[in-house]
């Protein structure tokens, strides 16, 4: 694996726990057009992402370490386990990989 497929992986990882209800095909049914701007499901998730919805991701994660947990409870679909406040050290591998692709994307 090159260095950005290592740091594509680490961000997957912490988007499966905080997004995967709706940004992973779910069992119980999931929204093809959600599933359409990313799916965690694949290898090369972030793909059909743009520059600026690349850096939403960051933004969107780090929205939700202030978030309290009844607002926490909110964001995630109904009878989906709700996920804990993202740690610092999510957040600063989500953006280790954004800014990492972003840079790739300019070779
Ligand atoms: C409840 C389901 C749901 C969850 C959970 C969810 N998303 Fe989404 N996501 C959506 C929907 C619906 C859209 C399209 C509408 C919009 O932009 O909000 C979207 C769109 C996006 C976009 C594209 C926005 C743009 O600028 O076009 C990004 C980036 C994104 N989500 C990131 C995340 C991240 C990061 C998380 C976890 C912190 C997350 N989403 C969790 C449903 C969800």
């Amino acid at each position: 694996m090159d260095d950005i497929a290592i740091y594509r992986e680490r961000a997957r990882n912490v988007l499966m726990v905080h997004c995967g209800a709706c940004h992973y095909p779910q069992p119980i049914g999931s929204n093809p057009k959600v599933l359409q701007i990313y799916n965690l499901a694949e290898p090369d998730w972030a793909s059909r992402l743009s520059d600026k919805q690349l850096q939403n991701l960051v933004s969107r994660l780090k929205d939700r370490s202030k978030m309290t947990a009844a607002e926490l409870k909110e964001v995630v679909p109904k009878n989906m386990p709700v996920p804990q406040r993202p740690k610092k050290d999510e957040v600063e591998a989500l953006e280790i990989y954004v800014t990492q692709e972003l840079l790739n994307r300019l070779h």
